[in-house]
């Protein structure tokens, strides 16, 4: 079975955009593939070094939220990145091979330096970071690696230091990644944004059902429908990609009729959603609540599983020491 490989930022609890836009493809990937899915604390910890307190907590909260929506042991192989220190050992030797300036074009380099302005940046982990993600997916001979088109030239990257390194060292280590782009199902936040945690603006897959309710309720609509009696146009709505993901093909059909004749109002229409929304959280909810209770420690909860990736890493680290004679 073929490989894949993706992590995750431990950075707060989980939104519907990020089940939208990655955790449902990588359950559906377990039946398929041998995944290794990463809590990449270390990745956290490029942009918080000043404040990695959090970061622990942050950890089983995302081991939280993948067990709930089914990513689970029982089918990949879960693990914190920064227990398993092999990737720190091959991280550092592909740095001894990496062109600084393949790391200074990489797009997130300056784009986030200018998006996240407050933050001092200028630091060689932030530099080296997608050095990093190439020896998480590596380590593991990860063939597919499922993340979004802005981490696509990282994985691109990361095919260029397996290149160089099977060039320079004449022996075929590795295996070649191929990112797998996550089909962009944008689901926009409650303020017509992206859904992101840093604008405040997000459905929780742990909000309870009444702060669902509220949020969807006061979600903005189609800005150009002011009155009740305006007619409105579902292509506008940041509610209708909602509706897209939840609803049936006959209440897509009243909704998009209701809303453009002004046969119903914002709410009637979010009333239909909000009932979908709670009936897909519950079980998530149900299941984390407990979860939250026995899972006190995502190190301990993950150890066997911690234990398979380490050997795994260990496998292709020594083969690498191997291939460079040291
Ligand atoms: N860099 C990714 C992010 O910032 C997280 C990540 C770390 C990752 N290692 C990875 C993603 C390996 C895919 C493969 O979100």
């Amino acid at each position: 079975m073929k490989r894949v490989f993706s992590a995750m930022r431990p950075t707060g609890r989980l939104h519907l955009g990020h089940y939208f836009g990655a955790l449902d493809n990588w359950i559906k990937l377990q039946k398929d593939y041998e995944c290794f899915y990463g809590i990449a604390d270390w990745h956290a910890l490029t942009t918080n070094f000043e404040a990695p307190d959090d970061i622990r907590e942050n950890t089983r909260q995302l081991l939280l939220d993948w067990l709930s929506t089914g990513v689970n042991t029982e089918k990949s192989v879960l693990f914190v990145q920064s227990k398993n220190l092999a990737h720190a050992e091959l991280y550092l030797l592909l740095g001894m091979i990496t062109p600084v300036a393949w790391l200074e074009r990489t797009p997130t380099y300056k784009e986030m330096q200018a998006e996240l302005s407050h933050k001092d940046l200028a630091n060689y982990g932030f530099l080296g970071y997608p050095v990093l993600m190439t020896s998480d997916i590596i380590i593991y001979n990860a063939a597919y690696v499922p993340v979004g088109i802005d981490q696509v030239p990282h994985v691109e990257l990361s095919r260029e230091i397996v290149r160089r390194f099977h060039t320079l060292y004449n022996k075929e280590v590795f295996v070649e990644p191929q990112a797998l782009l996550t089909k962009q199902a944008k689901l926009p936040g409650l303020d017509g944004r992206k859904m992101s945690k840093s604008y405040d603006n997000s459905v929780m897959l742990s909000d309870i059902p009444e702060v669902v309710e509220k949020k969807l309720k006061t979600m903005v609509t189609d800005t150009n429908r002011k009155k009740r009696s305006d007619p409105g146009d579902p292509e506008c709505c940041p509610v209708y990609p909602y509706h897209d993901i939840f609803s049936t093909e006959d209440e897509k059909a009243e909704v998009t009729a209701g809303c453009k004749n002004a046969g119903i109002g914002c709410l009637d229409c979010k009333k239909i959603l909000i009932n979908h929304v709670l009936a897909f959280l519950a079980p998530i909810r149900e299941k984390r609540t407990r979860l939250e209770r026995e899972i006190t420690d995502a190190d301990e909860y993950l150890a066997d599983s911690q234990k398979k990736a380490g050997e795994e890493a260990e496998k292709t680290v020594a083969a690498v020491r191997e291939a460079i004679k040291i």
